[in-house]
Parts: structure tokens; C-alpha cells; sequence
């Protein structure tokens, strides 16, 4: 439904200035600001939690969307909900209790989204579907920034747009998108594009920029 939203992610920013990336990013055209949690268990790569996000929560306004690639996710949700994330993503494979986790982020007051892996099924969101509010299919294996896209997971779009129906939920991408492989996943419905490498590849705010309506005009 209407224009696609470009969602950046951090990881591919200098963590040494985290605060001024985002801030850079964000008056570069971002939508969203993309925030990849990882916990060396789930996936094989660390990076930040709740102290990181809310020190930087002031810097814009944008919409914080929160990937969280940690098991068990659901001890940690209200301090993600603290923290000021907005969207809050969990793994359909982190844990056995999907529908608990998406209730948990609801009645925080967040929004709620699943993410599968590449290899996951969607079939999986089946019975949580009026609980969703976004669904984030990853396009790489997670813990990483920089992958290959991988195609396979085009049909998977295809095929969750037809799921989800009239409902109004995003679908989002996640791994390796650039402005080669982004009309291909437009085109089969998705209206969310989470890029890292693509967005922070040279360092400056005129660089953002130019990223970003790389991937926007394709
Ligand atoms: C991967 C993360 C992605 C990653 C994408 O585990 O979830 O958000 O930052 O990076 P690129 O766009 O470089 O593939
Ligand atoms: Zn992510």
C-alpha cells in the first residue's frame, strides 16, 4: 500500500558514531532506521541491545524497527519496548511460542512482526496472522552484512502477499538488497526494503542519499 519504505541498517554504520549515523541517515531520506540485534547464539555474530538503542533514541524520529536475532527473545521484549522501539521482530524460529511472543509486543504497545529465515516456511504464520503486523523475510542466513542475495526467497514473497490477503500487514526484506535485486522483490509484494551495506557504502551523508534513491528509483 503506497510508497515503499526504505529502512536502513545500522550495522553497516560506524558504531563509533552511531548517534550521528543515524541522525545522517535519517535527513538522507531513511523511512525506518533498521536495527539488527544479534546474540552470538542465535546467530553466529554480536552486536547491541536495549542500553545502545535507547541512547540513541533521541537522535531522530523516525520509526525504530527492531529485528531481534536472539533465543529465547520473549525475556527481553519489555526492554526493547523501554528502549523505544517501535516495531519489534522476533524469529519464528527462536522459540516455541510464537503467538505468545507477538501477544507479549502487542500489549506493550508495539507493533509486531515475525521474520523467517531463508530456509523457513511460510506456512509457519498461518494461525498468528491477525496478530501480525509486519512479516520480515530474510533474502541472506542472518548475522551478517553484505550477502548474496538469495533468490529463492522471491516466490516465498509471492506466495505470503497471498497469505496475508487484506490484512493489513508489511512485508519486509531483509539481506542483500540493492537497487538490482530490489524491483524484483517490489514486484512479488513486498513494500518494506531493509538495506545495510547498499545504504552506508561510502561513508558520507551525500553518499546516504544517493544510496537510498539509488534503491527508491529502481
Ligand atoms: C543480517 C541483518 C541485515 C543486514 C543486511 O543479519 O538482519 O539487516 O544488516 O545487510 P545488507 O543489506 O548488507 O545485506
Ligand atoms: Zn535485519
Amino acid at each position: 500500500t503506497g510508497k515503499t519504505i526504505i529502512a536502513p541498517s545500522v550495522l553497516s554504520s560506524d558504531f563509533s558514531r552511531l548517534g550521528d549515523e543515524v541522525e545522517a541517515v535519517a535527513r538522507a531520506g531513511a523511512d525506518w532506521i533498521h536495527l539488527d540485534v544479534m546474540d552470538g547464539h542465535f546467530v553466529p555474530n554480536i552486536t547491541f541491545g536495549p542500553p545502545v538503542i535507547k541512547a540513541i533514541r533521541d537522535r531522530t524520529d523516525k520509526v525504530f524497527d527492531c529485528h531481534l536475532m536472539i533465543a529465547p527473545a520473549d525475556p527481553y521484549i519489555a526492554a526493547f519496548a523501554d528502549a523505544g522501539c517501535d516495531i519489534i521482530t522476533v524469529h519464528a524460529e527462536a522459540g516455541p511460542h510464537l503467538d505468545r511472543s507477538l501477544q507479549a509486543i502487542r500489549s506493550l504497545g508495539k507493533k509486531a512482526g515475525v521474520s523467517l529465515n531463508p530456509s523457513t516456511p511460510e506456512s509457519v504464520i498461518e494461525y498468528v496472522l491477525d496478530r501480525l503486523d509486519l512479516v520480515l523475510l530474510m533474502t541472506v542466513n542472518p548475522g551478517f552484512g553484505g550477502q548474496a542475495f538469495i533468490s529463492a526467497v522471491i516466490d516465498k514473497v509471492r506466495r505470503v502477499k497471498a497469505l496475508i490477503g487484506q490484512r493489513p500487514i508489511d512485508i519486509e526484506i531483509d539481506g542483500g538488497v540493492t537497487p538490482d535485486t530490489a524491483p524484483l522483490v517490489t514486484a512479488a509484494g513486498a513494500n518494506v526494503l531493509v538495506a545495510g551495506s547498499a545504504v552506508f557504502k561510502g561513508g558520507t551523508e551525500a553518499a546516504y542519499r544517493a544510496n537510498i534513491g539509488a534503491i527508491r528509483q529502481a
